[in-house]
């Protein structure tokens, strides 16, 4: 094809495939098969990369169909974001209007009263009208770049409208992406059927859906937003809260029509009271209202204090509670054997969610609260999430109850049980306990850990039952043949669940050693062992004086360490492990460039080097460096004399440093 051809094909193509995504993804009317529309994806991506052009950043290859994403890479916000002060009653929303007035010196406020979503909270950049970066809150500072997975939400506007009201330049706009309970249901049931674990809430399914590095995964997912904020904003100008709401709507942003005017508190403890009695009913979860002073200028004025806004206060509701009756107390093995009694209850709705299961921690517990088999009891979802046995109601008891305790052999392989001195927990003793082995496993290949997509709860347990797999080195040498045979496994599923598995195969060192399972060993333990020792063999070498000599490793997680790679059967899993091929990288393989993803705009002269130099040092650290300041650059380093890139920083709120900075970033 010559290049006249292929740039009209490519024209073409482009919008064959945007007409198709929106069949697909936003009307839920595909025209074509997918093997059709993976074939046109193909020819497009094949023909862009023998002809680039500018338009390619706009192509759909680069919206779901780009290749899945190593990692996010870091947003900083333009502005941060702020999470909000908690009241739990009416009177902490009375004191905190009280405050707000006595600060303000006025003698009534002007509120606007929102639902507190329970999702998770984003932040859009728009320019010019049209959607250009998106990310996750983070830590409040710098976030996850999401972009790609954002813009498969069919409700997100990718252009604004400027019909009602012309659209700003640039505009920072923060909203919640949550998942409605419906949906989120009919997602679970289809997991369920795959052989995949569900989803403990609404906000887990919207979090992990968003958080997907296959943005084809991510369009699958039902996920909705609402808009309720912006941040920086050029221009446009607001006077009060409200007008910014109203104004996101006129261009297009899906903004909770829950959304009231509050002219003073009491207005605002009324609608507390009404958007409770509604949320039953209402097709997504929240957790409370939200008030934020109107105008302003008075928010400007009150200022924020620890990382919260004095202006704004998230009024959060009571526990759901509901009354069910305990049919059993049954008790789980854990991954270390840990027993967990669990109270198994009549079906009970709890604020919209069925709940039958509950943990009741340990025997110690169960004795304390005095649950008994067959008591009525009142549970609830706290934090509304994960449910929990408030109390028994003994004035409902009929002499018939049985009180629980602990068996005295594992339910799961009929080895003794121990309790050892100062501890809580009982333990199954037997290291070849089924369940331990089954918990260990989905340990080994959970998220944190090893991350093995697809390998949830129920397939381990078939893997296992099916004598596939007895250890977690055991996934690596199953073959296609094996899985296909075993229950409702189908070809596509098995080949995504080995690609998945193939690709665990060299994990970060620090996920390695956590997904080991060692006791006392959590994520930030393995991070700390595996900088410090820098590969496998060195911490399994390490003695007690030399683990018990790291800084935050104490006693006790050093005999841990010594005493695991010290145990014969452990130390044939490592040779195991290595057999089949697996390889964690240690934290010195990518320390050859700290500066990975990391992209530089420099303005002015530099005193101790020339552009040239600093460009290459910037590259030899797996850096990049920009002509222009878009809001793709990390930082702008200023040297003398700087020229306007220092302003379109300082409006993108992009970091800002000085040439000393720069150095020390660059180790010199
Ligand atoms: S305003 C400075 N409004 O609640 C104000 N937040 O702890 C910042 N949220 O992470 C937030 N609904 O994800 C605001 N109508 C609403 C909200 C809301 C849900 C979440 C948000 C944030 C958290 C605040």
């Amino acid at each position: 094809m010559d290049q006249e051809k292929a740039v009209r094909r490519i024209a073409e193509l482009r919008k064959m495939i945007a007409y198709h995504n929106a069949r697909y993804y936003q009307q839920d009317a595909p025209e074509i098969s997918d093997a059709e529309y993976d074939r046109l994806m193909k020819d497009l991506q094949e023909l862009e990369a023998l002809y680039p052009d500018d338009d390619l950043a706009s192509s759909p290859t680069q919206r779901v169909g780009a290749a899945p994403l190593a990692k996010f890479s870091p947003f900083s916000h333009p502005q941060p974001m702020l999470s909000l002060a908690n009241a739990f009653s009416s009177e902490d929303i009375l004191e905190f209007d009280a405050r707000l007035r006595r600060l303000a010196g006025t003698g009534v406020i002007d509120y606007v009263a929102e639902p507190k979503l329970d999702g998770l909270a984003v932040n859009l950049i728009y320019e010019n009208g049209l959607f250009s970066r998106g990310a996750t809150r983070g830590d409040g500072t710098t976030g996850e770049d999401v972009t790609q997975n954002l813009r498969t939400i069919g409700a997100l506007p990718l252009k604004l409208h400027s019909a009602a009201r012309p659209f700003p330049e640039f505009l920072e706009v923060r909203g919640e992406v949550y998942m409605e309970k419906k949906p989120f249901e009919k997602l679970n049931r289809r997991r369920a059927i795959q052989g995949e674990d569900p989803f403990a809430n609404p906000r887990n399914a919207a979090a992990g859906s968003l958080r997907q590095l296959d943005a084809k995964i991510t369009a699958r997912r039902p996920l909705n937003i609402f808009l309720y904020g912006a941040g920086l904003v050029r221009g446009a100008a607001f006077a009060t809260h409200w007008e910014i709401l109203e104004a996101l709507a006129a261009w297009g942003f899906p903004v909770n029509p829950l959304v009231r005017r509050a002219p003073d508190i009491a207005a605002g403890l009324a609608y507390f009271t009404e958007i409770g009695a509604l949320r039953p009913s209402l097709p997504y979860d929240i957790d409370g209202v939200v008030l934020k002073v109107n105008a302003l200028t008075l928010q400007d004025l009150l200022g924020s204090v620890s990382r919260s806004p004095r202006w704004a206060l998230a009024c959060k509701f009571p526990a759901q509670q509901a009354v069910t009756v305990v049919c059993d107390i049954i008790v789980q093995v854990g991954r270390t054997g840990t027993l967990t009694p669990v109270a198994v209850m009549e079906p009970v709705t709890v604020g919209g969610v069925v709940v039958s299961r509950a943990t009741l921690h340990n025997e110690d517990e169960v004795l304390k609260k005095d649950i008994r088999i067959g008591d009525t009891v009142v549970v609830q979802r706290a934090g509304d999430v994960i449910p929990e046995v408030v109390r028994a109601l003994a004035d409902k008891r009929t002499g018939r109850e049985k009180a629980f305790s602990m068996p005295v052999h594992c339910p799961e392989c009929g080895s003794d049980i121990v309790r050892r001195e100062g501890e809580a927990a009982h333990r199954c003793v037997n290291l070849a306990c089924p369940a331990q082995i089954k918990e260990h496993i989905r340990h080994f290949a959970s998220r944190g850990a090893m991350d093995i997509e697809g390998l949830g709860e129920k397939i381990t347990a078939q893997l296992f039952d099916a004598k596939l797999i007895s250890d977690p080195a055991d996934l690596y040498f199953l073959q296609p043949q094996q899985l296909l045979a075993l229950d409702r496994q189908a070809e596509k599923s098995v080949r995504k669940l080995l690609d998945a598995i193939a690709r665990s195969k060299t994990p970060p060192l620090d996920k390695f050693i956590y997904a080991l399972g060692i006791r006392h060993v959590g994520e930030r333990t393995a991070g700390i062992l595996a900088r410090h020792f820098g590969g496998l063999q060195n911490l399994i070498e390490a003695d007690l004086p030399t683990l018990t000599a790291l800084d935050e490793i104490g006693p006790e997680i050093a005999q841990s360490l010594v005493e695991f790679f010290a145990e014969d059967h452990n130390r044939k899993l490592m040779a195991k492990f290595a057999r089949a091929g697996l390889a964690p990288q240690s934290p010195a393989q990518t320390d050859g460039a700290p500066l990975a993803g990391a992209a530089f705009v420099f303005t002015g002269s530099l005193e101790s080097m020339g552009r040239t130099e600093a460009k290459s040092l910037v590259e030899a650290r797996g850096g990049t460096v920009l002509s222009s300041v878009t809001g793709k650059t990390s930082y702008v380093v200023a040297g003398s004399e700087p020229g306007s890139k220092l302003d379109k920083a300082r409006t993108l709120g992009i970091p800002v440093i000085s040439e000393a900075d720069f150095l020390k970033l660059v180790g010199r």
